[in-house]
């Protein structure tokens, strides 16, 4: 997710989930081709898995831009046919890109020539005026003619004219149903779903439903703790007991102190880590003092510490028994 799922977000969500599959933000094919942009490519080997996901719609750039992803070592390659916004239409690539499966198809087949990693795609189920129901089954299978085997499909249209970005994510209705139909329609790709699903029980009801996968996007960054800490054992049926968010925050301490050592920034990382409470005791104050802390000078990862101690401090008051209400003298 653009702005999002950084190389610190992507670290720390790897701390919470072992096995998740995990997303770059879409980088675009020109960029990296044509504007040299190659430190977009930048992470650290302790995210992986990774996918990265590419933006464009010409084959040759698009396969270019797959074989130095492939060299800087990801695992996937996935192109973006679901970006509604502005600057995305203007480049021809994003959600507009569902008006056109056989470019789609020829994309993929060019980045599949280059590299022997997945070559994925991510797509809406429609646009505009389009009818999602003919048009969806239709962009699958000309686009599985390529040789892709795995799509994940965010479940509503983009309607690209009048909505911005942010409305083209939640306006639009969700049509789960129609996306179980594809998996029943096409049984041997791999088929994920996206769009709206909050938490782990909602990604198993999907995967009983016959998904092979689930993609979580502003649910896993609110509130990563609650989708990853146990999605190792519950989705991927791992014999380990669930990550703890303490044990992500004191990781990222570590983390924080080789980055500033770098001359990095602490709230390029505390940014990602402000919902890792969410939902627990404390979790207000956690987020208050990582948001007014990290940018003031010399801050450093004790502030992580000090946030923790008052989570610490909060889960334990709301553990006592001996608070005033529940034991008057
Ligand atoms: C801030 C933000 C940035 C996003 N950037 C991307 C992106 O770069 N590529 C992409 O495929 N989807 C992007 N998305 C869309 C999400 O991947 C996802 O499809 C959408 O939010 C619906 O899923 P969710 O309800 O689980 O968040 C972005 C979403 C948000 C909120």
């Amino acid at each position: 997710m653009m702005d999002w799922t950084d190389r610190h977000c992507r670290h720390l969500h790897r701390l919470l989930s072992r096995h998740a599959l995990l997303y770059t933000e879409m980088v675009t094919a020109p960029a990296l081709v044509r504007g040299g942009a190659v430190h977009l490519l930048d992470h650290g080997a302790a995210e992986h898995p990774v996918a990265l996901q590419l933006g464009g719609s010409d084959p040759a750039e698009l396969a270019e831009a797959t074989r130095l992803g492939a060299e800087a070592g990801y695992r996937e390659i996935n192109l973006n046919v679901g970006c509604p916004s502005d600057r995305v239409q203007s480049g021809t690539f994003g959600a507009v890109l569902m008006k056109s499966p056989d470019l789609v198809a020829e994309c993929c087949a060019a980045m599949r020539a280059v590299t022997d990693l997945p070559v994925t795609v991510k797509c809406r189920i429609g646009v505009d005026d389009q009818d999602p129901h003919v048009v969806l089954p239709d962009f699958i299978e000309r686009v599985a003619a390529s040789g892709v085997t795995r799509m994940a499909i965010h479940a509503r249209m983009a309607w690209l004219q009048g909505l911005s970005p942010k409305e083209n994510r939640d306006i639009p209705p969700l049509d789960y149903p129609l996306v179980h139909r594809m998996k029943e329609a096409f049984p041997a790709l791999h088929l994920s779903v996206n769009g709206g699903i909050d938490s782990l029980d909602a990604a198993e009801a999907h995967l009983a439903a016959g998904m092979d996968g689930v993609m979580i996007g502003r649910a896993a960054y609110h509130a990563p703790a609650q989708i990853l800490c146990a999605a190792d054992r519950r989705i991927f049926g791992a014999d380990t007991p669930d990550s703890t968010p303490e044990d992500a925050a004191r990781a990222m301490m570590d983390y924080a102190e080789a980055h500033l050592a770098q001359g990095g920034r602490l709230g390029q990382i505390t940014r990602h880590m402000l919902g890792l409470f969410t939902g627990r005791p404390g979790a207000r104050a956690w987020r208050r003092m990582l948001s007014e802390g990290a940018h003031l000078p010399g801050a450093g990862p004790e502030l992580i510490a000090q946030a923790l101690a008052q989570v610490t401090e909060a889960q334990e008051a709301a553990n006592s028994d001996c608070t005033p209400a529940a034991n008057p003298v």
